[in-house]
């Protein structure tokens, strides 16, 4: 006979929904501290004893709780936060439910003191007892929650050890306080204080709020922007790619006020950093999404961590859009995208002369014929055919006494760096890994431009291969094609190299090819290779690069300087390194002691 339907006692209901909402005192403490934010606080004090398993306290200064509500808090689906369906459509506040406090009361020993505007005293709840009695409190509210788990065993053996049960609940304090500048945090574990933010009006003092919260090295690294388009608006921090991190440890991301981990942004926010990060490697950002609450469901997960977008495409792409905007705009500072008249005129230096013939800069293992084009590679405007030739005068007369961003070129340092002097002081560049990401650059626009351009040589270069390489080369012909190669088989185990990418022009075609037919072995087949496309292009990018130990002219290095101004994303090569370093005036002459 199967068992009667009863209906469960209150108590065990409230311990299933505790199942849900409270996994360990962290989450106490999150839906603590968001109730004391919905009640509009200034002021929020978190204290806690043993990892909180003994003892959790919340204060806030918010608008208090009258002394009638006060049983009702307490009760299941009781909330002064939503009233209809309509409401639930359009959550601005953070809790909604009414589960909160009933949950971690069936759980724990837990009291509510309270107090209103207007009232003579506060009053205190005790939950177990039911008792109700007047107390000392300012106005707001703090909540008691002590022995968590204390009559849920089962429960309580899954705590971790006081430190690491800690350590979850400093990351959501953390966490909070980043969402809410305007709010004052303390935070105090065992009787020590291990944190009190104050409240930050403008941007400076938000950024040494957060230089407090997540570190100065976060801040110093960190670009701020804003933008907003179609209602939605994209605000906060992202750390350059050089700032990235071997964990996804610094990633925070807000969705009207509410911190999320949701799979669709973490997705948007990836893909936009997929060019400039190591593999493996994760950004860090604070980063703020706003948009009308109606777009967005957060009744979808028991903690609200996740949401539902009504319009997740649109979110997706904005999100990823404006990073990628972000990202890019990454070069430096002030640098205007110079006019292509500019970058192609001789360097100021010898601006009236005609510009010196000079040595080919790629390999350099072999001359370059005289007719092989512009001198530099990269002195090659990416679009030579959008100068106007009608407008002489104006438009491509460079400004002789205005100091480029990067400045000019002093000298070049072992063949590996190049030592500039610009407005703040020196510049120093890693003159490969600057000359790699520009030629990447480079050759991803003319991909999705008119092609890569590519250039016969004069003479086929024949490499060995294997059996399979050869087969894999002449199965991507059409792609070798749209890498601005072509290769052809010769034999069983033998290829010719036919053309190179103009860009290329003195590369080592063999090793080139080699490598080449490594990432297309690795892609396998061909619809994956244009998926990988760019992955091949970085491949080709590293052997447009001038090695080390190349000697380069002023004129070659002042050249590169411009360059790295006008490509996007030049502020790190291929892989995430970066390319340039400023050290100003003011840090040379600490370095010397010097007081100014
Ligand atoms: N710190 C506080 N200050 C003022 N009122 C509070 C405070 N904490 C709780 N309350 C009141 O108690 C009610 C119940 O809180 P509880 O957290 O259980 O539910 P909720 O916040 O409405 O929804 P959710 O379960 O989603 O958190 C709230 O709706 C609010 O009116
Ligand atoms: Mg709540």
């Amino acid at each position: 006979m199967p068992a009667r339907i009863r209906e469960l006692p209150s108590l065990l209901v409230n311990q299933i929904a505790a199942g849900e909402v409270v996994e360990r005192p962290a989450s106490v403490i999150k839906e603590l501290v968001e109730n004391s934010l919905d009640a509009g606080a200034t002021r929020i004090e978190v204290e806690v004893q043993q990892g909180g398993v003994k003892l959790m306290r919340v204060s806030d200064d918010g608008h208090g709780i009258h002394r009638d509500d006060l049983p009702l808090a307490l009760s299941r689906h009781a909330t002064s936060k939503v009233t209809s369906l309509e409401d639930l459509e359009r959550i601005a506040s953070m809790g909604f439910r009414g589960e909160a406090l009933p949950s971690i009361a069936s759980v724990s020993r837990l009291s509510l003191i309270s107090r209103e505007a207007g009232s003579e005293h506060a009053w205190r709840l005790d939950a177990d007892s039911g008792d109700l009695a007047p107390a000392a409190h300012p106005v707001g509210t703090t909540v008691e929650v002590r022995d968590l788990f204390y009559n849920t065993p089962a429960r309580r053996k899954f705590l971790r050890t006081e430190k690491t049960e800690f350590g979850h609940i400093e990351q959501v304090v953390r966490r909070l306080a980043l969402a809410r500048p305007e709010v004052a945090f303390q935070l105090a574990h065992n009787g020590r204080q291990l944190f009190a933010t104050r409240p930050a009006a403008d941007r400076a003092a938000q950024e040494r709020r957060l230089a407090g919260l997540l570190g100065e090295a976060f801040v110093e690294q960190a670009l701020f922007f804003e933008h907003a388009a179609a209602g939605l608006t994209l605000r906060g921090w992202v750390a350059r790619p050089t700032f990235s991190r071997s964990q996804a440890d610094m990633q925070h991301f807000y969705v009207n006020g509410r911190m999320v981990r949701d799979k669709l942004v973490t997705h948007a926010v990836r893909q936009a950093f997929q060019d400039v990060l190591y593999h493996g490697r994760h950004p860090a950002y604070v980063l703020f999404l706003e948009l009308d609450p109606v777009l967005v469901d957060v009744n979808v997960h028991p903690t609200k961590h996740e949401v539902r977008f009504r319009e997740g495409r649109l979110v997706h792409d904005f999100i990823f859009r404006t990073l990628h905007q972000v990202l890019a705009e990454e070069r430096p500072a002030a640098a205007e995208p110079a006019a292509p008249s500019v970058s192609a005129a001789p360097p100021p230096a010898a601006a009236s002369a005609p510009p010196p013939r000079q040595p080919g800069l790629g390999l350099g293992v072999r001359e370059r014929p005289a007719d092989y084009g512009p001198a530099l590679a990269w002195q090659a405007p990416p679009v030579p055919a959008a100068e106007p030739a009608s407008e002489p005068s104006a438009a491509s007369e460079p400004e002789r006494d205005e100091v480029p961003p990067l400045g000019f070129a002093l000298a070049q340092l072992h063949g590996v760096y190049i030592l500039a002097q610009n407005a703040a002081g020196l510049v120093l560049v890693d003159m490969h890994a600057a000359h790699e990401r520009i030629t990447y650059e480079r050759f991803k626009a003319a991909r999705e431009g008119e092609g890569i351009k590519s250039q016969p040589l004069l003479v086929p270069v024949t490499v060995e291969v294997s059996p399979r390489e050869a087969e894999l080369a002449e199965a991507h012909a059409d792609t070798f094609a749209e890498l601005g190669m072509q290769v052809d088989r010769m034999g069983e185990q033998v290829l010719a190299v036919r053309a190179l990418p103009a860009l290329l022009r003195d590369a080592d075609a063999e090793r080139l090819l080699r490598d080449v037919l490594s990432d297309l072995a690795m892609y396998g087949e061909s619809r994956r290779v244009l998926e990988s496309i760019n992955e091949v292009l970085a491949t080709m990018a590293c052997h447009g690069s001038v090695r080390a130990n190349r000697r380069l002219t002023r004129e070659e290095m002042d050249a590169l300087l411009r360059d790295i101004e006008r490509t996007e994303r030049s502020g790190q090569c291929n892989h995430g390194r970066p390319t340039w370093t400023q050290l100003s005036m003011q840090e040379l002459d600490r370095l010397f002691l010097r007081g100014r």
